[in-house]
């Protein structure tokens, strides 16, 4: 089978058909076997990523770089826009096909909703979308849901099973908007999904209709007690502070939940149920819950996005899957 993403953006979510979502999860497995056994790597050399960031990011920036260094690539890494041409007025196609000339890849995080389709059009090159204003965050995704692969793989469970509850800033967060466009294809269109927020922090109405077409079961509701113990993946996320007009608003909603030991006494047990959290957390989810096993954040989500990464690059550069095998079994 030839790589289905070679030369391929990633834009959206969506995007994925399951067998393309497959490859992933497989590729993703292999890149952590790679990582983990320490050799080098030089399935990416003579590769460049640009990483190019108008917003910050902590973990999106930093694996992107660890991941194509791992894979022996090169990088170009553009963490604050402040130091290039951008402050001097020079507009996105520009910079795009600027550094398209230099690189083979880039990766994109930008506020503007529609700025990874907008960076297709200045460069042939493949365009990742790490973080597109409100709407899309696909390799956050892909991550996400490779920490559940590992989860459902360890525990015996099926995927199709799985209840996942979202919390939090529903209508701001991109990683939950881009999660709820792949989990019908991961779980075979048949989980049920609790969408839990503030009134005001609604999960966008289409977003929902479309999962809902899909045929899953999707419930909204404000009370976190109500559906904490009915879940199998418990999906926190951030109030995303960037996008309110009007602080008094921000801090009428920041702490409306919070996860605390007491909360997780109300969970499913060890083996039944994960807990996860695309950071930066902010202080949603208690310090004390980092020791409890179901917190999975620390321990697999982060160094997922790593692995995840690393397969990401390899696919969209043209790696084909028998050379990550033959790395692993030379
Ligand atoms: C997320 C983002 O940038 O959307 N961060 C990340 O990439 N893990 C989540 C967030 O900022 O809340």
């Amino acid at each position: 089978m030839t790589n289905p993403l070679a030369g391929k953006d990633i834009l959206t979510s969506d995007q994925f058909d399951l067998e393309t979502l497959e490859s992933v999860l497989r590729w993703t497995e292999m890149m952590r076997i790679i990582e983990q056994t320490g050799r080098p790597c030089d399935l990416l050399n003579g590769n460049i990523l640009t990483a190019l960031f108008y917003q910050p990011s902590s973990r999106t920036f930093g694996s992107f770089l660890s991941a194509m260094q791992r894979l022996g690539g090169g990088i170009i890494p553009i963490q604050n826009v402040d130091y290039s041409s951008v402050i001097k007025g020079e507009d996105l196609p520009d910079t795009i096909a600027t550094f398209a000339s230099y690189s083979d890849v880039i990766a994109l995080r930008h506020p503007d909703n529609g700025s990874s389709l907008i960076a297709t059009d200045a460069t042939e090159k493949p365009i990742i979308n790490a973080g597109s204003g409100t709407s899309e965050h696909p390799t956050q995704t892909l991550l996400d849901i490779a920490t559940i692969e590992n989860y459902v793989r360890r525990n015996g469970r099926s995927r199709k099973e799985l209840v996942l509850a979202m919390i939090g800033d529903l209508k701001n967060g991109r990683t939950v908007h881009s999660f709820l466009g792949l989990w019908p294809t991961y779980t075979m269109n048949s989980s049920t999904v609790y969408c839990v927020s503030p009134e005001s922090l609604r999960m966008p109405i289409d977003l929902l209709r479309n999962a809902r077409n899909a045929g899953l079961e999707v419930e909204e509701t404000t009370d976190l007690n109500e559906v904490v113990g009915l879940a199998d993946v418990l999906y926190m996320t951030r109030v995303q502070k960037e996008w309110f007009k009007d602080a008094e608003e921000y801090k009428e909603v920041k702490g409306e939940y919070v996860i605390t030991p007491e909360t997780m006494e109300r969970a499913k047990p060890e083996g039944e149920m994960i807990l996860l959290h695309p950071f930066p957390r902010v202080d949603e989810i208690s310090r004390d819950v980092d020791s409890d096993p179901r917190a999975q954040y620390m321990k697999i989500q982060i160094p997922y996005g790593l692995y995840t990464r690393m397969a990401i690059l390899a696919a969209v550069l043209g790696v084909e899957e028998e050379q990550i095998s033959g790395y692993i079994e030379d």
